[in-house]
């Protein structure tokens, strides 16, 4: 059921109390090295701020474990990045709930934008804690949820807030609208051919996920250090490479349950020393010897994978081909990467790892979708509900 969104509310004068993902990634000196969360949560701000709302735009940084003032979990970058992005100033309170957010709420005028300070630095938020969800829910005479890469958890700044807000309006941001449309409404009526490109270091990780789109994908193209777990139940040499010795027996399961569902690699790209100057060598999948390990996906998998991509209507891609950090074991996940952006399939790329290299690689933008989730993308790909989003407003 589709979720009544922030288009859908008048919020002129109104405190909109807006949860964003702004978890972003920092170097050594605090440095924001990537903003995309924060670029993607701009068409709901900007949608507040133009109306003439009140937003307070809450977060989470990190994993703190409540240790408030800890300058490492500051959102404080954030708030400079998105002041820098929105071209106006961005109000900064330094504390979540406390007297310093309480005052700069308070002073909130039309169009003003605040950001409260990292909400797990409340040792409540992972915990279900009912004071700080009234203290939060006190803010808002609105709440909205653009915290795509976070609405897999049941915090108390997704979840408890919200719902200590009673009757206000609860609503969906863009991004959340726009996730959802992609990741579960493509999976729920794929055009077809539908195609699923999962890698990734474990099959541990990806079980449910494959588990899932067995039953509803035409063809899974398995990649990354997992391939080798299945090289492994099928009874090929496998040299160093990564293995999860205790998957063996599941990814034989996999492969009797997926039929000829399951496409592995025919080659890989293989090297004698974790380096890119290593000694390397492609050989046939299951036969990579003793002291070598796989690294990448052979250019004859890569060429097969392009193949099947571009007779695909609905392509979804989580996980790297290979150690796509490192050339030139990148030229597998590239070449997946690229047949991608040739396509004009629907194609949707899951966030964490499949995200970084396809930016990496310049070609997000040819792509239909990048989804800003990691878990939440992973956990939506396995068919689950998400109870912050289940709580929104129909729409
Ligand atoms: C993420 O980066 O996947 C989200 O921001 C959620 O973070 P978490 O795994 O620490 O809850």
């Amino acid at each position: 059921m589709a979720k009544r969104t922030i288009a859908q509310v008048d919020v002129k004068g109104q405190r909109v109390l807006m949860r964003v993902d702004f978890n972003v990634p920092q170097d050594d000196k605090g440095q924001i090295t990537d903003d995309r969360r924060i670029r993607m949560a701009l068409p709901s701000i900007k949608s507040v701020v133009d109306r003439g709302g009140k937003l307070i735009l809450m977060s989470h940084l990190g994993r703190p474990k409540g240790e408030a003032g800890d300058e490492k979990f500051t959102l404080k970058p954030a708030a400079a990045r998105l002041s820098e992005l929105l071209g106006k100033p961005v109000a900064f309170a330094s504390d979540t709930v406390g007297d310093d957010a309480k005052a700069k709420v308070a002073a909130l005028k039309d169009g003003d934008v605040l950001v409260l300070e990292n909400v797990r630095f409340q040792k409540g938020e992972q915990k279900g804690d009912t004071k700080f969800a009234e203290a939060l829910a006190a803010f808002g005479d609105v709440y909205c949820n653009d915290a795509f890469g976070t609405c897999h958890r049941n915090d108390v700044s997704m979840y408890y807030a919200p719902q200590a807000m009673g009757s206000k309006p609860k609503v969906s941001g863009f991004l959340v609208e726009k996730e959802i449309k992609y990741l579960s409404d493509a999976i729920a009526k794929p055009e077809r051919p539908f195609v699923a490109i999962i890698g990734g270091k474990k099959v541990s990780d990806k079980i449910n996920v494959i588990n899932n789109l067995i039953g509803i994908c035409d063809k899974i193209l398995i990649g990354g250090a997992m391939a080798y777990t299945f090289s492994k139940a099928q009874g090929g040499q496998i040299g160093k490479s990564f293995l999860e010795a205790d998957r063996v027996e599941l990814a034989k399961d996999l492969l009797a349950k997926a039929g000829d569902k399951i496409v592995l690699p025919v080659d890989t790209h293989c090297g004698d020393d974790f380096k890119g100057t290593c000694n390397k060598q492609v050989v046939d999948a299951g036969k990579i010897p003793d002291d070598y390990e796989g690294f990448d996906i052979g250019p004859k998998t890569a060429a097969l994978y392009a193949d099947i991509v571009k007779k695909a209507k609905t392509v979804i891609w989580n996980g790297p081909m290979g150690v796509f950090e490192m050339p030139p074991f990148d030229v597998g996940t590239k070449a997946v990467a690229q047949a991608l952006a040739d396509s004009d399939c629907v194609s949707i790329i899951g966030g964490g790892d499949s995200a970084a290299a396809i930016e990496q690689f310049g070609l997000a933008d040819k792509v239909s979708h990048v989804s800003t989730g990691g878990g939440a993308s992973l956990e939506m790909l396995e068919g689950k509900k998400f109870g912050a989003v289940e709580i929104l407003d129909e729409a």
